[in-house]
């Protein structure tokens, strides 16, 4: 969305409208539950644990927890997320039947890459587990975490963190694996209009699971690590191989030097190029 900023002379300058107000992202929504209720801050530690809070207290499902900026996000194995104003983080509540947990992080994965493509015109690829990249560096991470008591979730969460409208330059510590939306594109990019693709994709992802969708195929497709060789690491053990396939329950299929295929899950490992 763009309104008229300064003028320049001859040059008219247009600014991103990037306020991200609850019923800027609700009005209209094309969604029948994801974002249909949507809790937002300013400032918060962490969206991962307001919406633990929030789901724990039975919020109605497709419930949103958005906040411009974090002051302690976190990653995967208790990893920093950086989160300044201008990127993006938000989780998202569902209560999913247990056979779809696995695919909670490839619908996300596919939401966002989908979300980018149309927004920006960017291509970005899958990073296996949980990372969305463009032009090989970092632009989103995810996150997915569940409560289950046998076979019975309590409760899912999906929380996506993305670089939209960040200098990587003010980022020292990862300013070599990671990148934003506005670097690659050298503008700021509406993160509404993000936001709002984003929960229609996750929706409409997330509805073809019972028919038996092509996410997992489609997902699969676009992990950028498959054919590589890479180092994957698990607490003191390290594992050398090419990366040969994802399967449906979201592991890695890694063939050793030996001619062995080990299956590798994504929980507490680190993936090395
Ligand atoms: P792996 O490949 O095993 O997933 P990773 O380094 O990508 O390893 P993650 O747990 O996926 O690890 O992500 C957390 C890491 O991402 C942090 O340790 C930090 O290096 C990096 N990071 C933190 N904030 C951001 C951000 N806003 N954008 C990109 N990368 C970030
Ligand atoms: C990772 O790369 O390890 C996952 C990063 C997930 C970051 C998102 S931002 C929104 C939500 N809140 C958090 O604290 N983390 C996730």
């Amino acid at each position: 969305m763009l309104t008229p900023g300064f003028d320049l002379g001859k040059v008219s300058v247009f600014m991103v409208k990037d306020s991200l107000s609850p019923a800027s992202i609700a009005n209209n929504l094309e969604t029948c539950f994801i974002g249909q209720r949507i809790i937002y801050y300013p400032t918060l530690a962490s969206t991962m644990e307001v919406a633990r809070q929030e789901a724990q207290m039975g919020a109605v499902e497709g419930t949103v927890i958005l906040a411009d900026e974090q002051t302690a996000g976190r990653g995967r194995l208790k990893r920093v997320w950086l989160s300044p104003k201008g990127s993006i983080a938000l989780s998202v509540i569902l209560y999913p039947d247990v056979a779809y947990l696995p695919s909670l992080i490839m619908l996300a994965s596919l939401a966002v890459v989908h979300s980018i493509e149309a927004i920006t015109g960017l291509k970005s690829q899958i990073k296996w587990p949980n990372d969305v990249l463009v032009n090989g560096k970092k632009v989103c991470g995810i996150l997915v975490e569940s409560e289950v008591q046998g076979n019975s979730v309590d409760y899912a969460i999906v929380g996506i963190g993305i670089n939209v409208n960040i200098r990587l330059s003010h980022f020292p510590d990862i300013v070599s694996t990671a990148t934003s939306l506005s670097d690659e594109l050298g503008r700021d990019v509406s993160r509404l209009d993000v936001i709002r693709h984003l929960l229609v994709e996750m929706e409409r992802l997330y509805l073809t699971l019972p028919a038996g969708g092509s996410v997992y195929e489609e997902w699969r497709d676009r992990i950028v690590t498959l054919g590589k060789r890479v180092q994957i690491s698990s607490g003191k053990t390290r594992y050398d191989g090419i990366a040969e396939s994802a399967a449906r329950d979201g592991s890695l299929l890694l063939r050793l030097s030996d001619g062995g295929l080990i299956k590798i899950v994504a929980g507490d490992v680190t993936l090395r190029d």
